[in-house]
Order: C-alpha cells, then sequence, then structure tokens
C-alpha cells in the first residue's frame, strides 16, 4: 500500500467508526503529516482521494471535511401520469399567504440572502443614477427597456453563444412577468401548456390564472428533464407551450444535459410547442460552467428565452427580461398593455453596476457559498434529521429538496416550523394537483449561522415527532 492510502484508510477508518462524523473538519494537512510522519504532498493526496470517493470534501480556505451520508434521492420518482387537466392544488394560495409573513427565518425563499449580495455597490449605482439623470430615472422608459440594458443583456447571450438581438429584448418586472407576458401571448383559455413536475409554484399559477390547462413532464433528480417522455406527451397530445427550467429545476437543482436540450428543442419544434424557456438559474452552477441556455441550439425560432437579475444581484429592483423570438411585438404589445414598462432607475441603475463592476466576479463567490450552504444543509439533514430522510443532489440554484421517510407530511412539518418562526416551502407547492406531499424545499440562499444551525436541529426534531 503507497503511503497516501495508509493515511486514507486510516481515516476511512475513523469515520466508519464515528470518531469523525458527517461535517466534521477533517485534521489538517500539517496534522496528518505530522501525526502520519509523511511528507504534506502525501497528506494531501491522501486527502484529494478521499474527495475522490466522495468521503470528505474541500471547503476554500477551511479544509477538508466528512461529506454528508444524507441518503441520496433514488434517480427517478416520477409524477402520476395524468391527462391535462387545470391546476387544482387549493394549498398554493394559503401557504404563499403565509410565507409573506417577515418574522420567519426565510428558509422558504429561493433568493440569495442580502448579505450574499453587491448591496452597497448597487445602492451606489442607484443614487448616482438619480443625481446625475434625474430626468430620465424619473420619467417613463421606452416600453421594450432602456437599451443599454437591453445592449448588455444581449452581449451575455452571444458570449453564451446564443444569437439573440437587443430588439428581441423586452425588459420585464422580474422572470415571473416575462413568463406570464409570453403564456398570454401564446396561449387561449383552454390551450394545454407543458410543464416540469416538480415545478416552480408562480409557473402554476399562472398558467392557472389565465385558465389554461396543464400537462406535466418528469424532472428526475440529478438528470433533469425525461425527454422520452416529453416526446410521447406531445405526441399524444396537442400543447400549445412548454415552460421549461432546464438549467437548475426549482425545487430539484437538477440540470438538463446539452444532449437532452438539443432533443427536447426538437421534438418540441416537430409537435408545433413554443418553448418558454425559464433560465433565472443558468448563472448559478455551483461548478463554475454556466450550462447553456436553450436558445443556443434554437435554429427554428421556436423559443422564448426568460431571464432575471432576481437571483444574483437584486429580487426588489424587479428586472427580468424576454427574448421574444418572432413573437416579439405581440410581447411587447401585452408588455405596454400590463404596464406601459418598467420603473426607470433600477434600469438605470442596473446597466450602471454592469458596466462598473465585474459581475463574473460576484458570481463566483456567490456559486462557491451556495454550494457551502447547501453542503452543510446536507450535513444537518444527516446529523439531525430522521434517518430514512433522503436529500437531492442539486447541481446549481438556490434549493435543497428533501423526501421525508414513509408516513411524513410536508405540509404537516411545514405549519408545525411556521409557528416556530421558520419558513420552508412544502413539497405540495410544486406540483399542479398535490402530488409531492412528503416533500419539503429547503433554501440554500442563507449565510451559514448559529440560527440557521439551531433551526435545521429543531426541524429534525419536529420531522421526527410528527413521524412517531
Ligand atoms: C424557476 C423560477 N422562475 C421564475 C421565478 C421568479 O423570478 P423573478 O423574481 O425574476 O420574477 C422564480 C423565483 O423563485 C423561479 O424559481
Amino acid at each position: 500500500m503507497l503511503l497516501y492510502e495508509r493515511v486514507a484508510e486510516q481515516l476511512r477508518e475513523q469515520i466508519a467508526s464515528g470518531a469523525l462524523r458527517a461535517g466534521e473538519r477533517l485534521p489538517s494537512i500539517r496534522q496528518l503529516a505530522q501525526g502520519h510522519g509523511v511528507s504534506t504532498a502525501t497528506a494531501v493526496q491522501a486527502c484529494l482521494q478521499l474527495e475522490r470517493e466522495g468521503v470528505a470534501q474541500a471547503r476554500p480556505r477551511s479544509g477538508y471535511f466528512v461529506r454528508a451520508a444524507a441518503p441520496r434521492l433514488p434517480a427517478a420518482r416520477p409524477p402520476r401520469r395524468r391527462a391535462p387537466g387545470t391546476v387544482s392544488n387549493p394549498v398554493l394560495q394559503d401557504v404563499l399567504d403565509m410565507l409573506a409573513r417577515r418574522d420567519v427565518l426565510p428558509l422558504h425563499s429561493a433568493t440569495p440572502a442580502p448579505a450574499l449580495l453587491p448591496q452597497a455597490a448597487l445602492g451606489a449605482s442607484l443614487s448616482r443614477c438619480l443625481r446625475r439623470q434625474p430626468a430620465a430615472a424619473l420619467d417613463y422608459a421606452p416600453p421594450q427597456g432602456l437599451p443599454g440594458l437591453r445592449r448588455l443583456i444581449a452581449q451575455r447571450y452571444a458570449q453564451l453563444g446564443a444569437a439573440v438581438a437587443p430588439d428581441e429584448i423586452v425588459i420585464t418586472a422580474g422572470a415571473m412577468e416575462a413568463i406570464s407576458l409570453a403564456l398570454r401571448t401564446l396561449a387561449e383559455p383552454g390551450d394545454v401548456v407543458l410543464v416540469e413536475s416538480p415545478t416552480y409554484h408562480g409557473i402554476l399559477q399562472a398558467i392557472a390564472s389565465l385558465r389554461l390547462k396543464v400537462l406535466e413532464v418528469p424532472n428526475l433528480p440529478g438528470r433533469g428533464i425525461d425527454v422520452a417522455r416529453l416526446e410521447s406527451l406531445l405526441a399524444q397530445h396537442c400543447v400549445r407551450a412548454a415552460v421549461l427550467v432546464p438549467n437548475f429545476n426549482n425545487p430539484l437543482g437538477s440540470l438538463t444535459d446539452d444532449a437532452a436540450k438539443q432533443a427536447l428543442l426538437d421534438s418540441c419544434a416537430r409537435h408545433g410547442t413554443v418553448v418558454i424557456e425559464d433560465d433565472i438559474y443558468g448563472e448559478l452552477a455551483w461548478s463554475g460552467q454556466r450550462p447553456s441556455p436553450l436558445r443556443r441550439w434554437d435554429r427554428r425560432g421556436n423559443v422564448i428565452s426568460c431571464g432575471s437579475f432576481s437571483k444574483i444581484l437584486a429580487p426588489g429592483l424587479r428586472v427580468g427580461w424576454l427574448a421574444g423570438a418572432g413573437w416579439t411585438e405581440a410581447l411587447l404589445r401585452a408588455k405596454y398593455f400590463s404596464t406601459v414598462g418598467n420603473a426607470s432607475l433600477p434600469q438605470l441603475a442596473l446597466e450602471d453596476y454592469l458596466r462598473r463592476h465585474d459581475l463574473e466576479r460576484h458570481l463566483r463567490r456567490l456559486r462557491r457559498t451556495l454550494a457551502e450552504n447547501v453542503q452543510r444543509l446536507h450535513e444537518a439533514v444527516a446529523r439531525h434529521w430522521p434517518a430514512a430522510t433522503r436529500a437531492c443532489e442539486p447541481q446549481g440554484g438556490l434549493s435543497l429538496w428533501l423526501q421525508l421517510p414513509p408516513g411524513g407530511d410536508g405540509y404537516g412539518l411545514f405549519e408545525a416550523a411556521l409557528a416556530e418562526g421558520i419558513g420552508t416551502s412544502p413539497g405540495v407547492l410544486f406540483s399542479s394537483r398535490g402530488d409531492y406531499a412528503d416533500c419539503l424545499r429547503l433554501s440554500c440562499g442563507l449565510p451559514w449561522s448559529e440560527t440557521l444551525d439551531r433551526a435545521l436541529r429543531r426541524l429534525g426534531r419536529l420531522a421526527a415527532q410528527r413521524l412517531r
């Protein structure tokens, strides 16, 4: 056995015996080298070996830690097969009303905490724009949005290999308005729209409010959209549009790979289904490798791409966009009738911020923090929650999706937690008809703290009590 293997073997034994537990720090490289009488290079090799095996995990500037042992969600947990139907989920509105409360620990909110966002720089941009351009800041913006900001967004698409003209972009009040405008423009009441299951509840609510019917395609933990099933659904039903989140589905955090993205684009185009791409989490790939938007491969003008600054800079500025392809004029009319246009000052300030600062630098830090947070959430769940709790292995975004052990009730846990000032999102929120009753979504957008650690312990105890 090589020297480093011997060191790794001893660490493995310590982990197996419980001497080192999930989430605990391994001895430092220096301690390992001294303790085993080996060089630091050998100690590093041992830790790297454990990392390759998935036993340990490196945290920047903190060392190596024992990885969480929470059982992973099985790769496939397809939702029930159903014919197209109306969104019928009575808890949706109730839960959202309860979560509008400001006095809870916001583990329900899939946004980065303010401390993880460049608040000072954005604040400076807002004041500078108001001071230097008061007339423009206080006047109506053009309905399509400010040209400078639209150009910057188009440039970002170009960096990602997607041809999007600034003239095709319409600035909206977040991605949510972009999706609503697209649905309203494309579909009539009674038309069928395909969504992923599970999916973001805002998409389901937009569909319900427009009296559209919904058809669900599975999004599978660790794999993304089930493209074979999508093809068979489109072959059986007349589907007007598909609202898809291929880059880090909310709540699963799963990524649909490039081959599957191209296959689904092909299926949709062949069956006359327009794709409404919701790429709101695309910049939050924890690996740092930004996945491509669907627009990159859209040769037939069949994709309306929606994005937002909500998850990376400031949800409260309410600035998102759509790239409308051949529907741009109709979408622009819909935007005009809906709100005339977006507020001017947030658009000016975002343009100012993007021109003055290195967005990529901020994103690198944010992604690293989110990846660390989710790992710690995993570890806390493994340590404090009932043993058979399963957890997804997200690859990006802001959520961790949990499945409680048999008999677990996500809604009951949500209510019990809320009574103690802890916000969570019950699994039923993410289904058109009340599936995922045994699931719960936690946000990984909160910086790690004692309070958060205590809340996770408390949630674990509540989950265990409710199983008895
Ligand atoms: C998948 C998805 N789409 C859209 C939105 C809405 O984003 P915005 O704040 O840009 O309207 C969210 C917010 O959580 C989301 O998770």
